[in-house]
């Protein structure tokens, strides 16, 4: 009976240490809900690229090129990875004629063994590796049915797998210098299930994952100075989706891949963790989340995705070799 006092002092003491965690959690969740809105508004401080080095996976076309020559062209030392070591040499050549500095390494990104090999060279030959840009990505355009396993192994090891080998073998070094940033180049098809792309969509799911998770394990271990972004564009004008065409160009237009890379160094440059482009996917995502599969699956259809690879042709670059 006479303990009955410090038993209600110390059950009080928990509740209240419970409450004051979910008020400070509810305060911070508000105050760090506001900073991202205000952010939005507010001009960028850019970040000076001179001491980084930047890895870009899938550097000999399209995004991946764009990106390398614009780091490049910030002063950083770029170093470029492509299984198509004639285009990968081509970026880099041309990055050097225009004063920048670049390495360029063939490697498949489907093989496991060649990436930790051609990421040794990497340290040997250029340094550590501060901003790793996982963009290499392929797309067969078939149905599920017409898929062989193999394309559909290959499609997952280059699209997410290759994620976590380049991961495995540059981050731990960002973590211990506390500085570095990991950029994936996914989808809008890893938010927004595609017909016809059912291998691609869920391997671009799993590379949103794969970032959604690496940035909580980064956070929980007080890496607050290794920065990480997810971009899930809807389809851009490299070639990788020729022939697909937008039902309605005014409100979901084919990207222009100027426009995304200078949409891509601003999320850098600010740290944002996603980058939805054009911004109605921003909607589409909320509408996703809250309106019944069916509704959902009816705005999809208004919205021409139901069909919208009727007009794929294939990959440019693969159709030359044709
Ligand atoms: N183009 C689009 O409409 C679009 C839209 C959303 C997301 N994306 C994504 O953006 C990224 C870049 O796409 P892109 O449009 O520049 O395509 P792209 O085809 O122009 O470039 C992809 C590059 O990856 C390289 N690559 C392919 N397989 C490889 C492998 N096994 N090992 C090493 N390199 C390999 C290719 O040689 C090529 O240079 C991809 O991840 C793609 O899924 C593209």
């Amino acid at each position: 009976m006479a303990t009955r006092p410090n038993r209600n002092r110390s059950s009080a003491q928990h509740i209240g240490s419970i409450l004051t965690a979910t008020l400070g959690g509810i305060a911070q969740f508000i105050w760090l809900t506001l900073v991202g809105i205000v952010s939005v508004f507010m001009p960028v401080q850019k970040k000076n690229v001179k001491n980084e080095i930047v890895l870009v996976t899938g550097a000999g076309s399209g995004i991946g090129a764009a990106m390398a020559k614009r780091f490049a062209s910030l002063g950083a030392l770029v170093v470029l990875w492509d299984i198509n070591s004639e285009t990968n040499n081509r970026v880099c050549e041309e990055i050097k004629a225009e004063g920048g500095r670049a390495i360029a390494f063939t490697c498949d990104l489907s093989n496991k063994e060649e990436i930790y090999q051609t990421a040794a060279r990497v340290k040997r030959d250029a340094g550590n590796v501060t901003v790793l840009i996982n963009n290499a990505g392929i797309i067969t355009g078939k149905k599920i049915y017409e898929l062989s396993d193999e394309m559909i192994e290959k499609t997952f090891s280059v699209n997410t797998i290759a994620h976590f080998w380049t991961i495995k073998a540059f981050v731990p070094d960002m973590i211990s210098k506390n500085h570095g940033h990991i950029i994936t180049i996914a989808s809008g098809a890893g938010l927004f299930g595609v017909p016809g792309m059912v291998d691609y969509c869920s391997s671009k799911f799993g590379a949103i994952g794969t970032h959604s998770s690496l940035t909580l394990e980064l956070e929980a271990n007080g890496s607050t100075g290794v920065h990480t972004t997810v971009v899930c564009p809807f389809f851009i004008d490299t070639g990788m989706f020729d022939g697909v065409r937008s039902k309605v160009p005014h409100l979901l237009p084919i990207l222009k891949t100027d426009y995304a890379v200078d949409k891509i160094m601003g999320a850098y440059h600010s740290n944002q963790s996603m980058l939805l482009m054009p911004r109605i996917l921003y909607l589409f995502l909320v509408m996703q989340s809250i309106f019944p599969v069916k509704a959902s699956i009816a705005a999809a259809r208004l919205f021409g995705i139901t069909t919208v690879l009727d007009g794929f042709k294939g990959p440019r670059e693969t159709r030359k070799k044709e």
